[in-house]
């Protein structure tokens, strides 16, 4: 969507004036019904197959809350207090929720509602440098893959941190040794506050960080070559926190005590209207933002995801977002036993805790898969990688299993890709 952004938006807007005069009702709503029609409103056309739908009961909170309240302003929490009433009560009730969901002990953790991943990924980080300096801990890093969300470059670039790629491993995580070589040689260079994203659900590929393994090593390191380390650890789990608990390996990262924030979003799997994430927080690690006014990064906050959230995991159940699993992993068993030819000779990365497949290929490959981005649920990426042997250039096609695609979907996907010239 960055073509938006650019200076071309004179381009899209016919008249840029600001209205001197009220226009008449008539005129606003015909112009209205008109703009939202060509956008395709409800047709999907901005995203092609990728609007994720919306819990129906989640949307009916949302246009309650929106009738009774239209302004839509709420008293969310303001510095994670233990009780919370009326319109907080839905925050409130959904952060326990989740925590709950991942494992979590509710003395132990807090959280708060946010726009998005993006701003649960900056929010962590001004965390972790905020505990860092508490601690007179002035030389830290970032440490990321050539795949973790550019939202995290951003809140390094804003905070002045420095960033270290740190090399994939072959299932496209991020690798244990060269995660381990870059804290040791960073630290004999003077660093000593170590920030860790470990993503679960690359958006590119859908390939996870190996969490539990990154954490054993952060605690070897301190406890053995790199004694004076401080490290903050958090999971951008932006896609596959809501697949996670819900699919096969048990998901349950609060119970380590080396997670210190997880980020989620509700506009995604979660089913909600955007803008809606939410970003799980240990207590320990607000501490340090006590004396600010407001707990959240964002002052002004809407109720809106809080309701509508509320609404569609009560209304779902683990039951409910199981049942929707269930029929993904069917997809996606089918599609790869009907794999053939050369499409069953690309590389394939398969998560556990995604519901899509990564398939690599080469530049021509990648060409004649991207002829099927605006007709199937699947995305081609290509990106300059780091990897432990050195850069390189990743093509490749991640395929999506949505519970709300059908088997017949998945069998035209099939012939589509056979008819390519791969
Ligand atoms: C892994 C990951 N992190 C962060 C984000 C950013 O999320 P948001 O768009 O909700 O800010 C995304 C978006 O796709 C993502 O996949």
């Amino acid at each position: 969507m960055t073509f938006l952004l650019r200076d071309t938006h004179s381009a899209y807007c016919k008249n840029t004036h600001f209205p001197a005069e009220p226009s008449r009702l008539a005129t606003v709503l015909r112009l209205l019904k008109f703009k939202l029609t060509s956008l395709g409103a409800g047709k999907n056309s901005l995203f092609g197959p990728f609007s994720m739908p919306v819990n129906s009961i989640g949307l009916f909170g949302w246009s309650l809350f929106s009738s009774l309240n239209p302004h839509g302003y709420g008293e969310l929490l303001k510095k994670f207090p233990s009780v919370s009433n009326d319109f907080q009560s839905f925050e409130a009730d959904i952060i326990a929720h989740m925590i709950d969901l991942y494992g979590g002990n509710q003395k132990d953790f807090t959280g708060m509602i946010s726009t998005g991943a993006s701003e649960g990924n900056i929010y962590s980080v001004w965390l972790a440098k905020t505990r860092f300096l508490k601690q007179k801990i002035h030389r830290m890093a970032l440490l990321i893959t050539s795949l973790s969300h550019e939202s995290t470059r951003k809140a390094a670039q804003m905070m002045e941190i420095p960033v270290y790629v740190v090399g994939l491993d072959k299932n496209l995580g991020m690798s244990l040794s060269s995660m381990e070589q870059t804290i040791r040689t960073c630290y004999q260079s003077g660093y000593r506050g170590f920030i860790l994203c470990t993503t679960v659900g690359y958006k590119k590929t859908g390939t996870a960080d190996k969490y539990e393994d990154m954490l054993a090593i952060l605690e070897k390191l301190k406890y053995g070559q790199c004694p004076t380390m401080q490290h903050f650890v958090w999971i951008d789990a932006a896609l596959d926190g809501f697949i996670a608990p819900f699919v096969g390996r048990k998901f349950l990262p609060l119970r380590h005590v080396g997670v210190d924030t997880l980020v989620v979003d509700f506009h995604k799997l979660g089913l909600t209207p955007y803008a809606a994430g939410l970003i799980v927080l240990r207590r320990t690690v607000t501490e340090h933002i006590k004396n600010w006014e407001t707990a959240s990064l964002l002052d002004s906050r809407s109720t809106l995801p809080s309701v509508s959230g509320w609404a569609a995991i009560h209304s779902l159940g683990k039951k409910g977002f199981q049942t929707m699993y269930e029929k993904s992993n069917r997809l996606r068993s089918e599609f790869l036993s009907s794999l053939s030819g050369r499409l069953s000779m690309l590389p394939t990365y398969i998560s556990q805790y995604d519901v899509s497949l990564f398939l690599e290929c080469n530049r021509h490959q990648w060409q004649q898969f991207k002829q099927l981005e605006e007709r199937f649920f699947l995305r081609c990426h290509h990106e300059d990688i780091s990897t432990e042997r050195g850069r390189k250039k990743l093509y490749g096609v991640k395929i999506y299993f949505f519970p709300w695609q059908s088997s017949d979907e998945t069998k035209r996907l099939l012939d589509a890709c056979s008819d390519l010239d791969i």
